[in-house]
């Protein structure tokens, strides 16, 4: 109750922005006294949100956390009128951790799920995901799609790739995807993806994608194995970036690539992206298997995602599953 009260002022305080909404007209559009509008206001203040607040003119939007405040979030996904459930935690042990738990209870779906900080973030290849960082996403899509296990790969790729394109096109960041599940910049990595998934004879029954993003993070506190590796979209774009309309949009992509997915209504679509954004396209490349390094030129992927790769002696042979390194030339 306090935090859709708390989200529906600040979308009325997001949406009048750059100028004032009256205390009155809030409490009346609210249901509300006045007195409990402004008893809200002071709070969200002491959570960091800042608000101008003028006797006879009413409260003013000011500034935003540059962490996520999920009242904040809240108040944005309604403004992009995302119709999902939404679940926010200020620390977790990992999102992709309490999807399961939430489809173990027979949650609805879609669902997002999002925290401040994760305990035990996961990462692809049973690594984990540096998640102190409270500047950055964590962010889990939770999906019961009924796809065969074979189209899982593509659709990682296509939802990658959608990703790419909110990032390039809707906040100027120049982002490209780097198969299998990474999103990365002047070779550097900004994001990764974890998909997991659990499946019933020959259906995927719940499936989930983990994201999580380098927003606004502060390099110093990373540890040394990803300090050479790992950017920022605050480094890319030479200042914080403002998170919360960052993942209200990401949200709201990630669940339209599904829903287009599902439809069987991403082909084209897919093709145009992949060319824009694949950015191992043609090139020289390492891939890291467990059954060893293999050195040769990338081609393509196939129909079910795999990457293709020529190899010296001319003959091709694809993966479903490693790390790149791009070789030098
Ligand atoms: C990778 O190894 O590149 C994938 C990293 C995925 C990290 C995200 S953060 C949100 C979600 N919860 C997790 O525990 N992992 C994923």
């Amino acid at each position: 109750m306090k935090r859709e009260l708390d989200s529906l002022i600040l979308a009325t305080l997001y949406n009048a922005q750059p100028d004032f909404a009256s205390g009155n007209a809030l409490a009346e559009e609210l249901g509300v006294s006045r007195v409990s509008i402004w008893s809200h206001v002071e709070q969200l203040k002491k959570e960091g949100i800042e608000i101008e607040a003028i006797r006879n003119k009413g409260y003013r939007l000011i500034a935003l956390p540059s962490e996520l405040h999920p009242s904040v979030l809240d108040a944005m996904l309604r403004q992009e009128r995302i119709a999902a459930d939404f679940h926010f935690s200020e620390s977790i042990d990992s999102t992709n951790s309490e999807a399961e738990r939430q489809l173990a209870k027979g949650c609805p779906t879609p669902l997002v799920i999002a925290a401040g900080r994760q305990t035990e973030g996961r990462g692809r290849l049973g690594r984990s995901w540096f998640s102190e960082d409270r500047g950055n996403l964590y962010l889990s899509y939770v999906f019961r799609p009924h796809l065969a296990p074979t189209r899982m790969q593509r659709f990682t790729l296509w939802f990658g790739l959608c990703l790419c394109e909110e990032l390039n096109e809707a906040h100027g960041l120049p982002v490209m995807m780097k198969w299998p599940n990474d999103l990365v910049s002047n070779g550097k990595k900004v994001a990764g993806i974890l998909t997991e998934a659990r499946i019933d004879a020959d259906r995927t029954r719940d499936l989930v994608l983990g994201c999580g993003l380098n927003v606004n993070s502060n390099a110093s506190i990373w540890p040394e194995e990803i300090r050479s590796k790992a950017t920022s979209l605050a480094q890319l774009h030479g200042q914080p970036v403002e998170i919360h309309a960052l993942a209200a949009g990401l949200i709201r992509k990630g669940l339209k690539a599904y829903e287009c997915f599902i439809a069987g209504d991403y082909e084209r679509d897919f093709s145009r992206l992949w060319e824009r954004y694949n950015v191992l396209d043609g090139a020289s490349v390492t891939v890291h298997t467990h059954q060893g390094e293999i050195a040769g030129q990338v081609k393509g992927i196939d129909a079910y995602g795999a990457l293709e790769l020529s190899l010296p002696n001319g003959q091709t042979r694809s993966f479903q599953a490693g790390d790149i390194t791009l070789s030098r030339n």
